[in-house]
């Protein structure tokens, strides 16, 4: 029985892991679960999954907790809470926070020898050598969870990597898909997090429509398959049925294609190198689904995208930067505080202010992106 740690059980994909371990009750054991608010829930999953051990926000969350549940669990709080969690007897843990607050747990899971399922791309797209040297080092499996990524960890089985031409990246192209600059000057929060395909965490859905997901997911690439940007590439594929794919040096194409439900790459990170069948996952019907169209992005319109490809050629702290500064801008924009197209103007002003560190140490990303944040905020939050 494989056991397993959920960081961020309560969101999106904390809780479709969870819909997913459901389906395998003889295979996995759930030991810790980590919420950061949603108390609530939080106490629901002890009562189904019985874990060992929780970690929430702080005191406060702790005490109500305490008060929803008829289990005498071990109850771990603050930010180290969020951290030691890894610390206790598992196999496998699932980075589902968001944001940053993936990247110290990950490495301390790491150093601790166990294997990692990967949805948290904030983790890479910050510290991508540092955790990949680490993982390589401790010979743990690093698996990812994202969608594209899975795709193409299931399109380079048996093939030899020496012969990638290039991996393609599918995007959907979010809400805003075929909109110019000065269509975008007045968009909404809520048009924003009206996703077309997926029903997401409001980060990620925000990242989506700036096609920030999509540089984020070029960076997580570079590092989980070690191959150099100029490879990989971006198509937007409003349908999204094929989840990305990989091109060979004889022009041959593989590409993984299924219904966009997160269950699906959830469960492959999970039962990795195995398959297994989920209740309830829709399959494709090619009778019904009759369009795959592909179109180019358009990256002098979602800016956001050149950044990350520009971030990660220059390398070292950069990407660091590139993500401290959409966590806060995309903070600023859902409390509406910017407008939508100030996102990637911070991004790029901070990217443009920052001296570069080639070979930062995990203390100077820290410090980083503290300091990144906290001269965007003492802007913008007056
Ligand atoms: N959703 C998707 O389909 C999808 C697909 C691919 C990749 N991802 C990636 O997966 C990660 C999670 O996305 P999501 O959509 O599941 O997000 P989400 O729904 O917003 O969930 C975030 C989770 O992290 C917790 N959390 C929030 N802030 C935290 C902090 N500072 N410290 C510790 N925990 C914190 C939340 O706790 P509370 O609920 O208690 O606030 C919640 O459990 C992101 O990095 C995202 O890019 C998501």
């Amino acid at each position: 029985m494989k056991r397993v740690i959920i960081l961020g059980a309560t969101g999106s994909i904390g809780t479709q892991t969870l819909d997913v371990i459901k389906n395998f009750r003889d295979n996995f054991k759930v030991v810790g679960l980590t919420a950061y608010n949603n108390v609530d829930l939080l106490a629901q999953q002890i009562e189904e999954f019985n874990p060992e051990v929780v970690a929430v926000k702080d005191e406060n969350k702790a005490y109500k907790l305490k008060a929803k549940i008829n289990k005498n669990i071990e109850i771990l709080t603050g930010q180290k809470g969020l951290q030691n969690i890894v610390e206790y007897e598992a196999d496998l843990v699932v980075v589902a926070v968001e944001g940053i607050a993936g990247l110290l747990p990950t490495v301390k899971a790491i150093e601790r020898g166990k294997d990692i399922a990967l949805a948290n791309k904030e983790v890479l797209v910050t510290a991508g050598k540092i955790v990949m040297d680490l993982a390589k080092k401790k010979k743990i499996n690093f698996l990812p969870v994202d969608s594209e990524h899975s795709a193409i960890l299931q399109c380079l089985r048996g093939n030899d990597k020496k012969e990638i031409s290039r991996l393609i990246l599918t995007a959907s192209g979010g809400p805003f898909r075929g909109m110019k600059y000065e269509d975008l000057k007045k968009v909404t929060v809520e048009q924003t997090l009206r996703h077309p395909n997926w029903k997401m965490g409001k980060k990620i859905t925000v990242d989506s429509a700036t096609l920030m997901n999509k540089g984020f997911e070029v960076i997580e690439a570079k590092w989980l398959f070690d191959i150099s940007e100029d490879k990989i590439d971006v198509i937007v594929h409003p349908q999204s049925i094929i989840h990305s794919m990989v091109e060979y040096i004889d022009g041959s194409v593989i590409a993984q294609l299924a219904t966009a439900d997160m269950r699906i790459p959830i469960q492959y990170a999970l039962n990795y190198p195995t398959r297994n069948y989920i209740n309830g996952i829709n399959f494709l019907d090619f009778s019904i689904t009759t369009q795959l169209t592909f179109e180019k992005p358009d990256l002098e319109t979602f800016r956001c995208l050149s950044l990350a490809y520009e971030a990660l050629k220059i390398g070292g702290t950069m990407t660091t930067v590139l993500n401290a500064a959409d966590e806060i801008a995309v903070s600023l924009f859902l409390n509406k505080k910017i407008e939508f197209l100030q996102i990637a103007e911070i991004i790029e002003e901070s990217m443009k202010e920052h001296n570069n560190i080639q070979n930062p140490t995990l203390d100077d990303i820290i410090n980083v992106d503290k300091e990144v944040k906290e001269k965007i905020a003492k802007k913008y939050m007056r």
